[in-house]
């Protein structure tokens, strides 16, 4: 029985591995992680991350051919392929800091897989990293291996947080790269036979390593830059009456444009696309390519800007000022159908609502209050200039609280903010909200989830990203 390790429980390691596990009964696979919290939770009835029909596979394969395990180096030593699928989050100290990918995760898995080896592996990088990343690794594991044969496979992982299972059954494609000699050749299509398991061949990409690599950072820099450019357009439709879903709608049936990924937002989040986009700026400028680099710093400054208009819109429109005033937050997740919060766009929204002595009262229903509290107060950096920005502390979380209905945080509120597109969010009864709030009464659609009709005709003042403004907001002084 071929034997798979994972190392790396988290968002990728956890899916990608449970499905792994559940198209191949012929392979044994082992998720381990340092996290001893992580693994109870995967072992246990919460798995530690909220994923549509994850829960369902996890019980069918858990304690047959798909294990949990804190025992990391016993299960890298037994097995035949190694996925890493550790965290590379942005540095935020020393050289490189706010931009470079963060390999010491990745650098200290490598040297254990080294250390522990007994027979021969395939190392699988699962992680995003940068270009040339596996050169490194190949050093780090062939300088310490005494004398075992190890191949690197760059695999990234293209799955969506909220539809990974989805993604994972049926990918648009499955990348492989290696190195191009005879063993290379044969690790590659020793990762595809396991693939082919469930995945047609003519999906399954093979490359060299370095493009496999690069193809992950280009994918993800050029799927943020399509809402960057739809939110810098939302921006025009304000100011001009045109109306932005009617503009991506008149785009997106050009068949060499495309529908999809054009629905302008407060921004995107997540912790994928922000941190490629900083890694890939910083490739580019180590390789002495300003202009490639700015070209992509834009995608994110814009995302900064589309962020920033929100709160002004918000502030602005409330007569300038939102102190004391009660804002209900409906949405918390970057996304629907996910608990995860990291880079989630609410972050900033709350914070800048929070400097302004706004009073917030947050749902989720996905994510926990604690979770929010911390990302709220949590240090946040400006990647453009390289610095924290103000910490906000215990002051301005006495400004915050959680409630566990959207009914319940919008009481006696003067405005709403929805900044995630749970679907609850589009059946909510807009009359019943607004009989129990404060006159005016506002709402902020920063997902284009409301009917802005029929909330202006019960009586809401509504400003919906890219939307022919209301007259009200009109009058209120021009935001940047
Ligand atoms: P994550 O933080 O959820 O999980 C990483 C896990 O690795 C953590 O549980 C951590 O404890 C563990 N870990 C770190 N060092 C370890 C070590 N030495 N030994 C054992 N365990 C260790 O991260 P994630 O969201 O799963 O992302 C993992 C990688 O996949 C990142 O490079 C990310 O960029 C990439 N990626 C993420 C997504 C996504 O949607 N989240 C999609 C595609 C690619
Ligand atoms: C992304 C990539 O899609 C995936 O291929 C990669 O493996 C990891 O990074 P993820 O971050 O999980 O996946 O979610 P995604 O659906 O891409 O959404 C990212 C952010 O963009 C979210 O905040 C989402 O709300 C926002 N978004 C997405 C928009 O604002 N408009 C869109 O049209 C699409």
């Amino acid at each position: 029985m071929v034997k798979i390790c994972c190392i790396g429980a988290g968002y990728v390691g956890g899916p990608t591995m449970a499905v792994i596990a559940l198209k191949c009964p012929d392979i044994k696979v082992t998720v381990v992680d340092i996290s001893t919290q992580r693994i109870t939770a995967w072992n246990s009835d919460q798995l530690p991350i909220y994923e549509p029909g994850l829960e369902e596979i996890v019980k069918q394969c858990r304690g047959n051919n798909l294990f949990f395990s804190t025992e990391v180096e016993k299960n890298v030593a037994d097995a035949d392929i190694v996925f890493v699928s550790v965290n590379t989050p942005t540095k935020t100290q020393g050289l490189g800091a706010g931009k470079a990918a963060d390999l010491t995760y990745w650098e200290s898995a490598a040297r254990m897989i080294a250390d522990v080896s007994k027979s021969a592996k395939i190392v699988v990088e699962k992680s995003t990293v940068p270009v040339k990343t596996a050169e490194a690794i190949e050093k780090i594991l062939t300088h310490n291996s005494k004398g075992i044969n190890f191949e690197i496979l760059s695999n990234p992982e293209f799955l969506a947080e909220g539809t990974a299972i989805s993604d994972l059954f049926n990918p648009d494609r499955v990348l492989i790269g290696g190195r191009e000699t005879p063993d290379g050749n044969k690790a590659v299509q020793t990762l595809k036979a396991v693939y082919a398991h469930w995945v047609p061949e003519d999906r399954i990409i093979c490359s060299n390593l370095w493009s496999a690599e690069l193809s992950k950072l280009a994918a993800n820099a050029f799927l943020a830059q399509r809402i960057s450019s739809v939110n810098a357009m939302s921006a025009l439709c304000e100011a001009t009456g045109a109306d932005v879903t009617q503009v991506a709608h008149a785009i997106g049936t050009d068949s060499r444009i495309g529908s999809k990924f054009l629905n302008a937002s407060v921004g995107f989040g997540g912790s994928c696309f922000q941190k490629d986009i900083l890694n890939l700026v910083y490739i580019c400028e180590c390789s002495a390519l300003p202009e490639a680099a700015n070209y992509w710093k834009q995608v994110i400054k814009v995302n900064d800007y589309q962020k920033t208009r929100f709160v002004n819109r918000v502030v602005a429109s409330m007569f300038n000022t939102v102190a004391n005033k009660k804002v209900a937050i409906l949405g918390f997740a970057f996304k629907k159908d996910t608990g995860d919060t990291r880079e989630a766009p609410a972050i900033d929204v709350c914070r800048g609502l929070l400097v302004e002595k706004g009073q917030l009262r947050i749902y989720d229903p996905q994510v926990p209050p604690e979770q929010m509290r911390k990302d709220i107060t949590m240090v946040r950096f400006d990647w453009d200039r390289n610095v924290a920005l103000r910490s906000l502390g215990d002051d301005e979380l006495k400004q915050v609280t959680v409630v566990h209905d959207a009914y319940e945080a919008t009481i006696d509120a003067h405005a709403v903010c929805i900044l995630t597109e749970w679907d609850e969010f589009k059946s909510l009864d807009f009359k019943k909200i607004y009989d129990k709030m404060q006159k005016p009464a506002f709402v902020f659609d920063g997902r284009n989830v409301v009917d802005v009709g029929k909330l202006r005709e019960i009586g809401f003042i509504v400003y919906s990203i890219g939307k022919p403004l209301d007259a009200w907001l009109k009058d209120m002084p021009a935001v940047a």
